[in-house]
């Protein structure tokens, strides 16, 4: 259970060799001593660096098989895992080459397939599981490109905007059965997934999602953006009209 502090005793990574989730776990780490950690990922290389990592900082650390594409697998996935989870954080995630998902039936197929249609099958799974505990919080990584879908990756922004609507609606469904789902809607972050991007305005770091997302699990939010000041940008760019959205250069 999350104790009085607002610290965890059980966090579940779902993909849990994102930069972001990493970040989480390791302020988690700091606050909650002996933190126990589920890094379910794709086996590898850096699922052995993250399990290194995390242990070294202190973790119990159980690293579990976890395909994002598997759909089949992640009711059982969930279900096998013994302890309560406390914390669950859904942040594997494709960005995509832009201009290959909108031309490319398998590109385009993929960032669904791994963005959305996984988010959806796993938000199911842990929600059976938030339902059976009577507790839990699912952390869920959505983005800022899925509240308004731009031309310059508009592929990757719809999966945002799906996974992003239903981890709203999980929320509502478990609000009266134990459960809390914060949808976190970061602008760009510095991590593996933006490498030799050119950087956004208002661009954070792991870190900086990570200190927001520690914060908002403990005041009970249901919605932030990283930075903060985001959500201001986004409520302007929401309703811009069309013609003047499409000449911004974003
Ligand atoms: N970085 C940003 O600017 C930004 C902004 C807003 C939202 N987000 C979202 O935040 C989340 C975390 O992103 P990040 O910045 O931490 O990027 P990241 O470090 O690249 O993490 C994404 C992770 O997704 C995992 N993944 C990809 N395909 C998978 C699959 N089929 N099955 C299981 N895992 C898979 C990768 O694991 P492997 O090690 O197996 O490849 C990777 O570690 C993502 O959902 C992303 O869309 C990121």
């Amino acid at each position: 259970m999350i104790n009085a502090l607002g610290n965890p005793q059980h966090v579940l990574l779902l993909g849990g060799t994102s930069d972001i989730a990493l970040a989480i776990a390791r302020r988690y780490a700091g606050l909650a001593p002996g933190l126990r950690v589920t890094l379910a990922a794709r086996p590898g290389e850096r699922r052995d660096a993250a399990v290194t990592e995390l242990t070294a900082a202190g973790c119990v650390v159980e690293a579990v098989d976890f395909d994002a594409v598997d759909t089949a697998a992640h009711r059982a996935i969930v279900e096998s895992i013994e302890d309560d989870i406390d914390i669950a954080v859904v942040a594997f995630g494709l960005l995509g080459d832009p201009e290959q998902a909108w031309t490319d039936v398998d590109a385009a197929r993929e960032l669904a397939e791994v963005n959305y249609v996984g988010a959806v099958t796993a938000g199911v799974a842990l929600g059976a599981r938030i339902r059976t505990q009577g507790h839990g919080v699912i952390v869920a990584l959505s983005s800022v490109a899925g509240e308004r879908p731009r031309r310059s990756n508009f592929v990757y922004g719809s999966t945002k905007a799906g996974m992003d609507a239903f981890y709203t609606g999980l929320g509502e469904a478990l609000r009266e059965l134990g459960g809390h789902v914060l949808v976190v809607r970061p602008g760009f972050v510095h991590s593996k997934m933006t490498t030799g991007l050119e950087a956004a305005p208002l661009a954070t770091t792991p870190e900086g999602v990570a200190e927001a997302v520690v914060e908002a699990v403990r005041d009970g939010k249901e919605q932030i953006w990283v930075p903060g000041t985001m959500r201001v940008v986004m409520s302007g760019l929401r309703h811009l009209p069309r013609t003047v959205f499409r000449r911004l250069p974003i």
